[in-house]
């Protein structure tokens, strides 16, 4: 092995070990004697004689593989879920590695491996940057064979494999939910067993989240060592924890689920989305913090910018929409302060309901009888971008384009195409089909002056099949490839265009969706109440700047929970603030204070969206959020308590994101405190008695 060394990839030629240094981890792999990548540590930075003492547990023929691997392949004494699966046209199954050597490029680190028999290449490549203790990690499989070999079938193809240092215990925390329920914080004992967490529906799920966090059970808010990963991949995939009898614990993760297979040819590459991954010693606010860094520095593509203070009516209008309707509420949304205006769905073809329409994207003329350009000067006379809903991936079977093209969708010849919200899906692996979305959203764009895409998806896939494809199985990642694609040539011919993901809520929340929209749809539930902790759930790794979260009417239009406007605001406010609300039934006074509320966020914006996030939590049922400045010149601290408990005072709420030694003015009350008060003991947050109490506390330091 050749020494070479850059800032954060070093390589310990006598040992034969390759030792990735983040500013505060330390990553260390080394080449096992079969010639495999091995494990050896993640953690807390070791110096080279500390890490020259680690040692893997003694093997025995029954624990053979203690040594883990960097992806476990299927051959040797290996047991646990392989994170390579390959079959051979001659029927031998798995990978058996000859070490070929490794390349530092950039701070990526590449392990170029060989199979000893078969014509099959593997790359394990790792990514680390100097500004973060973030890893990112990828695999490339190349077909090396001649023109007339044999294709290979690749059964599985994980990004990375990540192990734990041996821990006394194990919990697990990661991300559940359904429509309406996204993101709920799951914190359970790991058991002695293989867990997955998977979604088998086409796309990220509201049901699991593609990010996971293992602790020894004893991690706290701030402080305990945490280690978390996260996938960058919008289609199904799948995340299997094992946790062995003998006390390790160690994680597989890629793209896919289980059962999808497909063939790679000669001279073909396959490479897999980043598996990212995190170790500190903060605790779980520590991790999100890192987290929140890493996505604004390294994912999101306009991390410098304010995202737009939204309003939009699918709340309120649902399908009813017109033009002189849409523009009465451009007026109003633009009195309280609104940004951008987005017209949701019901603009185009026979779309009246969900029934029809869905794939005929132009202007419906009952609507907008002189198309959409009417609307969008006005909302650009009123110093507003326009923004409009668009759901390219999908069709009605009641619509020209399928009409058209009924073999456009996804469908397995044999079967009947299940039809979920009345809509087919669009096998967007077909290069005509993404062609077609592509030129569709190009035009709306040019066409119409659209500043703003929401880009939603309402349905998984089902009954998944791609008549006349070869390989049908590789339309799970084609098809998200291509979305991809589109979505990165849009933004590439419209560098002005800013789009919002979405999928029936928050359906498809990931970093690879992040590394192409500016801010994702968290819920369809704007339920004040139930999305405290549903961005909760999405601030563990995503930050408050890509959610986008509405103030909307009340009573909800999904619970039917009664809250002041103050209170649906403060919760808003925690995210890229927009309003849902129905803006013509509100009274002048809900609109002063409304607008009032948005000059508000104006101030604090640059807090929420590019500060420095702590969870607050105390006892008595108040939660909150504080945002820094990361030079602790400002502070924005917004609590919120749903129920009012007994009659008493709520606990002070402790500020840890403060810094001792500094003073501290409250920008409404004009009391001053110092930062080791609030820091130790905390800030009497001054609520309103009642239910559904919440304030915006402002301290400037001194
Ligand atoms: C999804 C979205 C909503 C809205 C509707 C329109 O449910 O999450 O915000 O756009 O579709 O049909």
């Amino acid at each position: 092995m050749n020494a070479h060394a850059d800032e954060s990839v070093s390589v310990d030629a006598e040992r034969g070990m390759i030792v990735l240094r983040t500013p505060k981890s330390v990553y260390t792999l080394r080449i096992g004697d079969d010639g495999s990548p091995r494990h050896v540590y993640w953690g807390t930075p070791l110096d080279a004689t500390e890490l020259r003492e680690w040692r893997s547990p003694a093997e025995s023929s029954f624990e053979a593989d203690a040594a883990p691997d960097e992806l476990p392949i299927e051959t040797g004494a290996r047991f646990g879920p392989a994170g390579l699966r390959v079959r051979f046209a001659d029927g031998v199954r798995g990978a058996q590695w000859r070490y070929v050597g490794h390349d530092i490029e950039d701070g990526v680190l590449r392990l170029k491996l060989e199979d000893r028999v078969y014509p099959l290449a593997c790359d394990l490549l790792y990514r680390v940057r100097p500004d973060s203790d973030v890893i990112e990690r990828w695999t490339e499989i190349a077909h090396t064979g001649s023109a007339d070999a044999e294709p290979i079938v690749l059964e599985r193809a994980d990004s990375a494999s990540w192990t734990l240092p041996k821990q006394p215990d194990y919990r697990l925390t990661h991300l559940a939910g359904g429509w309406g329920s996204e993101t709920q914080l799951q914190r359970d004992r790991l058991p002695v067993a293989e867990t997955v967490l998977v979604s088998r529906r086409g796309m990220t799920s509201h049901h699991a989240n593609p990010w996971l966090a293992l602790d020894a059970g004893t991690a706290t808010e701030t402080s305990g060592s945490v280690w978390s990963a996260a996938l960058a991949w919008s289609g199904s995939w799948r995340i299997a924890v094992h946790r062995d009898p003998v006390g390790r614990v160690t994680f597989t993760g890629g793209y896919g689920h289980e059962a999808q297979s497909f063939r790679i040819g000669p001279s073909e590459r396959v490479r897999t989305p980043v598996f990212a991954g995190l170790y500190t010693a903060d605790g779980f606010g520590g991790a999100s913090r890192v987290w929140h860094e890493y996505v604004r520095d390294h994912v999101l593509p306009h991390p410098e910018e304010d995202r737009p203070v939204l309003y939009n009516s699918w709340e309120a209008m649902g399908f009813d929409l017109t033009e002189a309707g849409q523009k009465t509420l451009a007026g109003l949304a633009a009195r309280t302060g609104v940004e951008l205006f987005v017209v949701d769905d019901g603009w185009f073809g026979a779309r009246r309901d969900d029934r029809a329409g869905l794939g005929d994207w132009t202007p419906y003329p009952g609507a907008f009888p002189d198309g959409l350009k009417p609307l969008s000067d006005e909302v650009h006379r009123l110093g507003m971008r326009f923004g409009l809903w668009v759901e390219p991936e999908m069709v009605n079977a009641d619509s020209d384009l399928f009409r058209a093209h009924p073999d456009w969708v996804v469908h397995a010849p044999t079967r009947r195409a299940t039809e979920l919200r009345n809509q087919l899906m669009l096998n967007l692996a077909r290069a005509d089909v993404a062609e077609w979305v592509h030129a569709t959203l190009d035009g709306l764009v040019r066409e119409h002056g659209v500043d703003f895409l929401k880009w939603d998806m309402n349905r998984p896939v089902t009954d998944a099949g791609w008549p006349g494809s070869p390989d049908p199985d590789r339309m799970w990642a084609v098809a998200v490839q291509n979305v991809y694609g589109v979505i990165d040539r849009l933004r590439a011919a419209h560098p002005g265009l800013r789009i919002e993901g979405c999928a029936g809520g928050g359906g498809r929340i990931d970093l690879g969706m992040l590394a192409r929209v500016d801010q994702v749809w968290a819920s369809d539930n704007t339920d004040p109440v139930d999305r405290i902790g549903i961005q909760a759930g999405f601030g563990q790794v995503y930050p408050a700047a890509a959610m986008a979260a509405w103030a909307s009417d009340s009573p909800n239009p999904i619970t039917f929970r009664e809250t002041p406007l103050r209170f649906r605001f403060h919760v808003a406010m925690a995210g890229a603030l927009g309003i849902g609300g129905n803006l013509s039934a509100w009274s002048e006074e809900e609109l002063a204070e409304a607008a009032a509320l948005v000059a508000e966020y104006k101030e604090v914006r640059p807090l929420v969206q590019r500060g420095v996030a702590y969870r607050l939590q105390t006892p008595d049922g108040l939660t909150g959020m504080h945002y820094a400045a990361p030079d602790d010149s400002e502070h924005a601290v917004l609590v919120w308590r749903p129920a009012m408990r007994f009659a008493h005072e709520p606990a002070p709420v402790r500020l840890p994101g403060l810094r001792a030694g500094s003073r501290y003015q409250d920008l409404f009350w004009g009391a001053t405190y110092s930062g080791d008060v609030l820091r130790e003991h905390g800030l009497e947050p001054g609520l309103p008695s009642g239910d559904y109490a919440s304030r915006l506390i402002r301290l400037r330091r001194l």
